[in-house]
């Protein structure tokens, strides 16, 4: 089994049945996952999953850690906020760490906490406990740092630990008071949210649309870019707003309670939000929640929950911190959000390997503030399930910046006459090639269906062109998914295989009449720099030509491993051509290689087994100059060795480590097992030094690391 099905099955398996292996494993997938999007919500502002995804991934971790405590990494995702400050701004450490506030998804996740508190401080039932109960803000945390009244320093959360200096950025902000007004300490850090209301973003993206920019996802990235970029001037064209609610560092405190502190923070010239109340009951807090959901779509910014906050700041000192978060404070989400359309149309979407997916195209409704015209409908046993019919009105839900979804419909809303939807037999192309259903492993029909039509349906070609020249493939500037639409359908110079782009500047100079220059978008120079492109890639990786061929099974990983395996473009094809032809020996081969087995196989042999393609990849080897992949050494102490990297490394990335092994010819894994021939631990490693150490494997420090691989 692969290591990615692996993690993926690990993924699905509920955290009670988990063994301690897995465990172990999962809680490194999980910690190499969580930092991944740490890095692209806090550092590149464009973050790839929902809230909602993300969370779940955290709560797994903490549960995973929960009932396997001495597994927990040293690097836990649970004991880290953000991620590390860009190199762009200087860094400036946190007197008082910024933390994350833990989540509460239902009532009464709520009532726990709030009995958890109540345990804590020893609290009796008739004592009562004030709560505040106000907005979570979606933009991002900023801290100010005032001496004798005025502004020093400006930093963004970072790590928690360290954040970066955007002290000339938020000087711009008009909600950031230079100097406080009244009477406030000599030091005092006010901390609270730095966002864009809804209406500047909307009159924003406006701006930027028809000054032919692009336009910005929604307004928390908005207004995270705004404020982590190297020009000032530019923070100040963007209407950014602050919200003061919590604080860091103080000489001495103007208040006993969070309520007085917010008021104090109002004196001294901050706008705090109005929607903060104080509570003396669960049910308070919860109808306080519950009115602000309401209210939520027509707030002029955005929010994706309700924080409650322990009023006495003598109980929050008794109450203290947990890892990340404060104990006297929880953030309770909001569901995704949800809206009511009609469903006018249900597509048939062909994806590069054929499988077809069913699209709902909606009236379009704005949900969450964004506009939604399109919701997947997974398959077709997903529509029989949800029961729609087009014309039905249907609920959809957008959670972040997921795809949205259909979750069902309203009965008393059903035109008269809408009959139930027949999942369609054909592909929708015009060859109307036979749509079929896969078998699983264990024999039973798979939900997925294909259009059989495979090099033959047009749908099919397009999305194996879009996948030729993606990012990670053949990655051609001014060639992408809707220049391949537009191309492929062109009569005077089409692209219709990944060959024809190769020749098209030689068509395109050959004949008079086919000039891309004169093609609408295009001009001399758009034209020339396309061909400058397509030039520069005609020298190519062979990872990436194999990776390119957008064969089944074959990834990115798969490819790199076919592609070390074989070396040269001409062996890869030849051992491809004889697994095509039942050679027995050139299959073994092959499924000697590490993680490929008979999935990737089998699809390789009927790729190479159909004539067009063959010719598809004769055409194009033709046109290009494929470099040879570095071969593993073939015989190091390291070969087939699995070797396991942990601790924090210092004179190489992880992903420089792990590409020194496989040079070396050996693996390496993210888990110490039975199977582990030797351990690499750098300062900070944890259990899975101590796993090492318990079974006996060599464990060697990077130094020795560096000497044995003679580097
Ligand atoms: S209190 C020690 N109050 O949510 C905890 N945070 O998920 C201090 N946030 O880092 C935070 N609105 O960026 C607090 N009313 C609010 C908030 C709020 C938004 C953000 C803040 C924090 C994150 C935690």
């Amino acid at each position: 089994m692969t290591q990615d099905r692996q993690s993926a099955e690990l993924g699905h398996k509920r955290v009670r049945d988990l063994g301690e292996d897995e465990a172990a494993a999962e809680l490194a997938r999980l910690a190499a996952e969580i930092a991944a999007h740490d890095e692209r919500y806090y550092q590149k502002d464009a973050p790839s999953v929902s809230d909602a995804e993300y969370d779940a991934l955290r709560q797994r971790n903490s549960e995973i850690e929960a009932r396997f405590p001495h597994l927990k990494l040293a690097e836990s995702p649970s004991d880290r906020v953000g991620a590390a400050p860009s190199e762009k701004f200087a860094k400036v450490r946190h007197a008082v760490a910024m933390l994350s506030l833990d989540n509460a998804f239902s009532d009464d996740d709520v009532r726990d906490f709030v009995a958890r508190v109540r345990r804590f401080l020893r609290l009796g039932e008739d004592v009562a406990l004030r709560l505040t109960a106000e907005p979570k803000i979606d933009g991002l945390s900023l801290s100010l740092r005032y001496e004798s009244g005025d502004l020093v320093h400006a930093v963004t959360r970072g790590d928690g630990t360290t954040g970066e200096n955007v002290t000339a950025n938020a000087r711009t902000i008009a909600d950031i008071p230079q100097r406080l007004a009244g009477d406030p300490p000599a030091v005092i850090e006010v901390r609270g949210e730095v966002y864009m209301t809804k209406q500047d973003f909307a009159e924003l993206n406006a701006r930027q649309e028809a000054a032919g920019k692009q336009t910005y996802v929604n307004p928390r990235n908005t207004a995270a870019g705004s404020l982590r970029q190297l020009d000032p001037s530019v923070t100040a064209e963007r209407p950014l707003k602050f919200f003061a609610y919590a604080w860091g560092e103080v000489s001495e405190l103007p208040a006993d309670t969070q309520m007085g502190m917010i008021e104090a923070f109002r004196d001294f010239g901050f706008v705090t939000n109005p929607l903060m109340e104080v509570f003396d009951s669960v049910e308070g807090l919860l109808a306080h929640h519950h009115r602000i959901e309401l209210e939520r779509a027509a707030l002029p910014y955005d929010i994706d929950g309700v924080v409650y906050k322990v009023d006495d700041l003598a109980l929050q000192q008794r109450l203290g911190f947990v890892s990340r978060s404060p104990r006297w404070a929880i953030a309770h989400k909001f569901p995704a959000e949800k809206a009511m359309t009609v469903l006018h149309a249900i597509d048939i979407q062909v994806g590069r390997t054929g499988a077809i997916t069913p699209v709902a195209r909606l009236e379009p409704v704005t949900v969450g503030g964004v506009v939604v015209e399109n919701a997947t409908l997974h398959n077709a046993e997903e529509i029989e399930r949800l029961g729609v019919r087009i014309g039905d009105t249907v609920i959809v839900q957008r959670a972040g910046d997921v795809i949205p979804q259909v979750l069902g419909f309203v009965p008393e809303k059903r035109p008269a006459g809408a009959e139930p939807y027949v999942f369609p037999t054909t592909c929708p192309c015009y060859l109307q090639t036979p749509i079929m259903r896969e078998a699983n492993v264990s024999g039973t029909e798979s939900v997925v269906r294909r259009c059989s039509g495979e090099f033959a349906c047009p749908y099919q070609r397009k999305e194996h062109l879009k996948h030729f020249v993606s990012r990670r493939a053949f990655d051609i500037e001014g060639l992408g998914d809707k220049q391949i639409e537009a191309f492929y359908d062109d009569a005077m110079l089409p692209i219709r295989t990944p060959a024809d782009i190769f020749t098209l500047a030689r068509r395109d100079a050959e004949n008079p009449l086919q000039k891309l220059k004169n093609r609408d978008g295009y001009g001399e120079v758009s034209a020339q720099k396309l061909f400058d492109a397509i030039e520069e890639r005609r020298t190519i990786a062979l990872e990436r030509l194999i990776y390119a061929l957008g064969i089944r099974h074959v990834g990115e990983a798969t490819a790199k491993t076919l592609a070390r395996a074989y070396g040269a473009w001409q062996a890869f094809e030849q051992a491809a051509l004889k697994v095509a032809d039942g050679d027995e020996e050139a299959r073994e081969e092959m499924d000697a290689l590490e993680d490929i087995g008979d999935a990737v196989i089998d699809s390789v042999a009927a790729y190479f087994a159909e004539p067009h393609n063959r010719d598809l990849v004769e055409a194009l080897a033709g046109e290009l100059t494929i470099q040879e992949a570095e071969r593993p050494a073939a015989d190091t102490a390291f070969s087939g060795k699995t070797i396991v990297f942990t601790g924090s490394l210092e004179r190489m990335s992880r992903d420089e480590a792990k590409e020194m092994a496989e040079r070396l010819g050996a693996k390496a894994a993210g888990s110490v097992s039975k199977k582990t021939n030797l351990v690499v631990a750098g300062p900070g490693a944890g259990s899975k030094l101590k796993k090492a150490t318990e079974l006996g494997i060599e464990v060697i420090d990077e130094d020795e690391w560096f000497r044995r691989t003679g580097q």
